[in-house]
């Protein structure tokens, strides 16, 4: 397992440097204003004016530093060391008060933050593919909110995971749906987001999880699930034949329509 999360700490340690100066996520454009969260995940989180929000695997920042500018007192934390010394050097750079820490999320609970606990924990978009397990996640997004806080999480829906990302045309299984302990394993030399930039650490490995072992495992870890919306777009471009409308990927309409991104929110229990 350490090897499996050594290798993509590699490769993610890479993609941060490449990532921060790619087009797709504008860091330029980001220093002189504005958010970065979609209008759908800013209307079902709700307004954080005031609250503390933790968010897992920030990358370099700039969703956690979009919550900032919304009026949260963010946190944000990712296994990137090269991910959080920018995120860092961007929030002192455009004078955003926020706290950066590295660590890996199976390790978070005995990470010393300076929070204790927060009113919310969020997470998305090409996060939890990363992570071996869900159950330790869920206990450790339990234990981090304070009694009546919510978790909120916008990420690829798993049942879109199952086709093959590189089929020109068609939608064709060719990974497996339900959650299983073993990774698949991938090379590519280039990501999402790095343009013609060729990666080096090409190596990474993910793993699975089906809705039903993400839902039940926070609703073991003691969360009450206050909805799950399924959703026929995504935000980046899953297969080459998506078209892009308003920064989400849809499938062309003479597909049928299946989903590609769920939300959910979830909260402890007072
Ligand atoms: C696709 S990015 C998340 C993207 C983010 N939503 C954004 O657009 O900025 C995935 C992040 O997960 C982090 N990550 C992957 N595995 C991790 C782990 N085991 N513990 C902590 N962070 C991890 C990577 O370093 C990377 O920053």
């Amino acid at each position: 397992m350490k090897d499996y999360i050594e290798k993509n700490k590699n490769r993610w340690d890479e993609l941060a440097k490449v990532h921060f100066g790619s087009e797709f996520y504008d860091v330029k454009k980001f220093r002189e204003g504005g958010i970065s969260i979609s209008d759908l995940e800013v209307k079902e989180v709700g307004d954080v004016t005031g609250k503390t929000l933790l968010h897992l695997q920030c990358h370099f920042g700039k969703d956690t530093l979009s919550w900032a500018r919304l009026g949260a007192k963010v946190t944000g934390v990712d296994f990137s060391s090269q991910a959080i010394k920018l995120a860092s050097q961007l929030s002192e750079e455009i004078g955003l008060d926020a706290t950066f820490i590295q660590t890996e999320i199976g390790k978070l609970d005995q990470t010393n933050l300076a929070e204790k606990s927060f009113d919310i924990v969020f997470t998305s978009h090409g996060a939890i593919f990363w992570l071996p397990e869900l159950k330790k996640w869920a206990e450790m997004i339990a234990y981090y909110l304070k009694p009546g806080g919510f978790f909120y999480i916008a990420e690829g829906h798993p049942f879109a995971l199952i086709f093959d990302d590189e089929h020109e045309s068609e939608l064709r299984v060719r990974f497996p749906y339900f959650h299983q302990d073993e990774p698949l394993a991938f090379d590519y030399d280039s990501s999402y987001a790095s343009g013609d930039v060729k990666i080096k650490n090409t190596r990474e490995y993910g793993w699975v999880h089906d809705l039903g072992y993400i839902v039940n495992n926070l609703i073991a870890a003691g969360l009450q699930i206050e909805f799950i919306h399924e959703y026929p777009f995504i935000s980046w471009e899953m297969f080459p034949f998506l078209q892009e409308k308003d920064g989400w990927w849809y499938l062309p309409k003479e597909y049928q329509q299946i989903p590609m991104m769920f939300t959910l929110k979830a909260r402890k229990p007072v």
